[in-house]
């Protein structure tokens, strides 16, 4: 430990409980304002989905908080520790998977964690072996460690580089779009990986442009667009900024309609085989009853929080892609 004081860092006083914090963290390319005063706030112990659509500002934001890019101004903590001041002491407990490392496609996916492993100055070459076994075990791929790395699937090979960040015990672990470029297999793949890191005690921080991709596994979001976060909080918490919706399903959508708008259910629209509208106070089961009543025959019904997806359309104003 230095004597030496830290700098005053206004607004930003290391909250516990926070693994990431940033204020008024900012990022400029010439004119262009790539990450624009964010303010981030990652619990200890969550799984925080970083989400937003290509070009709003996530990777960006991720390299200055892991100190491999220079914030134009602004303030960032990991761990509870000032970056960059701290940096020494706080990124050996952190693993990243920003663009993934570089691996050799000839060599065995051991092999190569081995070469990544033996150029940490911090990891005792004694217990290398043992290191690597573990994260390969961790990840899923000791039985196919020899294997060149060629021969691994996308799935595999997302999880090679995973396992590189897990090459030594992390708190946190900031995942950089995991999952891009990944079939639903490899997805799912990935995705059950860092629901089972988490539960092993790691705050994760995992970005996407793919909101269902990760929305299953998160317990916090922040949605980026623009360079700014314009949504952050617990799942329920963003959820809960939506209004309820109700869905009807029918061959008969505009005679639903007319008794959903009739009883006062607003912003009634149809929507390919269903009606939605917002029902505000409205029992759900007085709805049924005038549905009935009225004679339209309801195929399905339900109540429900808007999606995430609804929700990240109104705040950013497209669409997450759907394609990946
Ligand atoms: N090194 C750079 N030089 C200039 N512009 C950049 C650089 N890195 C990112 N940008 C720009 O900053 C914006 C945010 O990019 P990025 O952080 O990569 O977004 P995301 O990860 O959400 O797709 C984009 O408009 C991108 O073109
Ligand atoms: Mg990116």
């Amino acid at each position: 430990m230095s004597g030496r004081r830290e700098r005053a860092q206004p607004g930003l006083r290391g909250e516990p409980g926070l693994a990431v914090e940033t204020d008024g963290l900012t990022k400029r390319f010439g004119h262009q304002v790539a990450v624009d005063g964010i303010a981030m706030a990652v619990p200890t112990g969550s799984v925080y989905g970083f989400l937003g659509p290509n070009g709003s500002g996530k990777t960006t934001t991720i390299r200055m908080l892991l100190g491999l890019v220079e914030p134009t101004a602004g303030h960032r903590r990991l761990l509870g520790q000032p970056m960059p001041q701290r940096a020494g002491e706080t990124l050996h407990r952190v693993g990243s998977l920003v663009e993934g490392p570089a691996f050799h496609p000839y060599l065995s996916g051991r092999s190569n964690l081995a070469r990544l492993d033996a150029g940490d100055v911090l990891a005792d070459p004694r217990t290398a072996g043992r290191r690597i076994d573990a994260a390969l075990d961790r990840v899923g791929l000791l039985a196919a460690a020899r294997k060149r790395y060629r021969a691994y699937s996308l799935g595999m090979r997302q999880r090679l580089a995973i396992a590189a960040a897990l090459l030594a015990p992390r708190d946190l672990l900031v995942l950089d779009e995991p999952t891009n470029g990944l079939d639903p297999q490899g997805t799912r793949e990935v995705r059950s990986l860092i629901g089972s890191l988490a539960s092993d005690g790691s705050t994760v921080l995992v970005s996407s442009h793919l909101l269902a991709e990760v929305e299953q596994i998160c317990s916090h979001v922040g949605v980026m667009r623009e360079g700014r976060l314009v949504a952050q909080g617990t799942l329920a918490e963003v959820r809960g900024a939506g209004p309820t919706t109700v869905r009807v399903g029918t061959r008969q959508p505009e005679a639903a309609a007319r008794v959903l708008r009739e009883l006062g259910v607003e912003e009634v629209r149809p929507m390919n085989g269903e009606v939605h509208g917002i029902p505000g106070d409205l029992e759900p089961e007085k709805i049924v009853a005038a549905l009935v009543h009225a004679g339209v025959g309801v195929q399905g019904f339900s109540v429900a929080r808007a999606s995430l997806e609804d929700l990240f359309v109104s705040l950013t104003g497209e669409g997450f892609d759907v394609s990946g």
